[in-house]
């Protein structure tokens, strides 16, 4: 399951581009207002950083379907390119318009704020590239953020569509466990929960453990040293 990262924030985004397999950022209105600022600069900065080769995921602010497709445009046209640039877009009945309109044209809409698996139906019938079910505000309202997204995965498989799943909203790793158990393609994570991904009391003690009893047998000498040296 390919993994995203969902922030806007240049040392998080500056980290695991570097560090993580991450194949994108995500972000949305709610994220950039944490950011502030010139917006417009910030996601160019975004872009920067991450290359040309990366998916950069922008929302439309926009809510009716002309204004929508003018806007994905733009940000399409400012921020990269057709192919590395998806534009999200809210599971409405304008925003289903839209995402029929700019797929064919060519556009990668990323439908957003999925809550059930018949958005995500009709999304994918409208040509999104990706839907992003919320996992974290489902199970907030009793709902079962993990079912429904193998349940979108299995009308997708059923189907034989190409649209993806990008689950987004998410509190544990359990969930992104899950959900990558249902087979979705992508999952978007913040960078807390990307951290929690890797991290792990154990394997720390593990190291620490192994650099101990080197050290207590060769001393301080690394094994690339003792290689080099051999050859002496
Ligand atoms: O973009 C959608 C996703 O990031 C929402 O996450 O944590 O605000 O529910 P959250």
């Amino acid at each position: 399951m390919k993994l995203i990262l969902d922030t806007a924030n240049l040392n998080d985004i500056k980290y695991f581009n570097e560090f993580f397999p991450i194949v994108g950022v995500t972000t949305n209105p709610t994220i950039l207002s944490k950011e502030g600022g010139d917006i417009v600069a910030h996601l160019k900065e975004i872009r920067k950083i991450i290359g040309d080769d990366k998916e950069l995921h922008i929302q439309v602010t926009e809510t009716k379907c002309d204004e929508m497709v003018a806007e994905a445009e733009a940000i399409v046209a400012c921020f990269g390119n057709k192919k590395n640039t998806f534009v999200k877009i809210p599971a409405t009945d304008e925003g289903i318009k839209a995402t029929g309109y700019l797929s064919a044209k060519g556009y990668k809409v990323t439908m957003t704020a999925i809550l059930s698996a018949s958005q995500a139906m009709i999304a994918a019938n409208a040509g999104a590239a990706y839907v992003a079910p919320y996992v974290s505000r489902l199970e907030n309202i009793c709902d079962d953020g993990v079912a429904i997204v193998a349940e979108i995965q299995a009308i997708f498989d059923a189907c034989g569509t190409e649209t993806e799943i990008l689950a987004a909203s998410f509190k544990t790793v359990r969930q992104v466990l899950g959900v990558a158990l249902t087979g979705a393609g992508a999952s978007t994570v913040g960078s807390e929960v990307m951290h929690k991904l890797l991290a792990h009391p154990t394997t720390d003690t593990s190291i620490d453990g192994f650099a101990a009893d080197w050290k207590r047998a060769f001393g301080d000498v690394t094994l690339g040293e003792l290689i080099a040296n051999a050859g002496k």
